[in-house]
């Protein structure tokens, strides 16, 4: 059932029974079902047997009508798939893609949970996703060739660091090429899952893992010392649905410039908070481990390493240990 009644609650603000049901053009006892509903979602409303109902606050849930109430996006977000559980994001934004002749999928259609019972990490490794966090993916149809799939990891790295700091004033840093810490402990994760042919992608899903109204003991032992939440960091809870609707604004943004051939300009910006750059670094490339500076990123978001020998190389792929 949509709950139609929403969209002309206001806060502080009584509205009768009545003209709700003449504006929905339903019966007063579905509006009443709705308004159950929405009490039922954690929406807190007043019944004034006079005044009618009044609502008086909104649930932080990542549900598609609090989402896009003040989403300025022109496309990422604008159809949401709401899940209070699953067990990955990633997993269901692929099943949505591979059959997406059943049901329309857009570009910056998006997958959300309230928590993930299987969540995915790099290399295969577990999520930890409870309730409380922001676990999303976000489907892409780019036409850029697949050489480009490191630039969208590093783009949305910039634009979590942006949508963090504009939301709550934390500053955040990214560990190449998508983890992102505050004071040296992990905060976000990022995971990029593709399809493409030689010369063209068929598809991308941006995962986006953000630990934000998390307490610092509910993390599992073995990730909890190198592990934070924004809720760690500002000492109280932070509004989940105006983080979500930042990144995806920020997403959006650096996106387009990317399509714009603009990603020297968010390379910049990238470096800005790089906490990898300068640093003697170990890095495991799958089949071994190499040592060296990182001295920079490529224009094609490749790592540039030099080896003790000063020879430079370039990693695409790899994590820093
Ligand atoms: C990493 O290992 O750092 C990447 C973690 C990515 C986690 C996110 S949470 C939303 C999406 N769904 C998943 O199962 N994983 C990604």
């Amino acid at each position: 059932m949509k709950v139609d009644v929403l969209e002309y609650l206001r806060e502080r603000e009584y509205i009768s029974g009545e003209v709700l049901a003449r504006k929905l053009c339903i019966s007063r006892v579905a509006v009443w079902k709705q308004i159950k509903k929405l009490k039922d979602m954690g929406y807190a409303i007043i019944t004034d047997p006079n005044l009618g109902y009044c609502l008086v606050s909104r649930p932080d849930l990542l549900i598609p009508p609090e989402v896009q109430r003040e989403l300025s996006t022109t496309y990422i977000g604008k159809k949401i798939f709401y899940f209070p559980e699953l067990e990955s994001t990633m997993v269901t934004a692929k099943e949505k893609v591979l059959h997406r002749w059943t049901e329309v999928i857009n570009e910056g259609t998006i997958i959300i949970a309230e928590r993930q019972a299987a969540g995915k990490g790099r290399l295969g490794r577990k999520w930890f996703s409870p309730a409380g966090g922001i676990w999303l993916s976000i489907i892409l149809f780019p036409q850029l060739p697949p050489s480009y799939i490191p630039r969208i990891t590093l783009m949305t790295a910039v634009a979590v660091v942006k949508a963090i700091k504009i939301s709550t004033q934390i500053k955040s840093q990214i560990k190449w090429p998508n983890d992102i810490l505050i004071q040296g402990e992990k905060v976000c994760g990022i995971l990029t899952e593709m399809s493409a042919e030689l010369d063209i992608i068929n598809w991308v899903i941006v995962g986006v893992g953000i630990n934000v109204n998390i307490d610092h003991q509910e993390f599992p032992e073995d990730i909890r010392e190198k592990t934070t939440s924004l809720k760690e960091v500002l000492g109280r809870e932070v509004p989940r649905v105006r983080l979500v609707q930042v990144f995806l604004r920020e997403f959006e943004k650096y996106y387009e410039k990317l399509k714009r051939e603009e990603f020297p300009s968010i390379l910049e910006e990238w470096k800005l908070y790089s906490c990898t750059l300068g640093r003697e670094i170990r890095i495991n490339i799958g089949e071994r481990i190499i040592s060296g500076e990182a001295v920079d990123i490529s224009e094609e978001g490749a790592l540039v390493l030099k080896k003790v020998d000063g020879e430079l190389i370039k990693i695409i792929s790899g994590t820093i240990i």
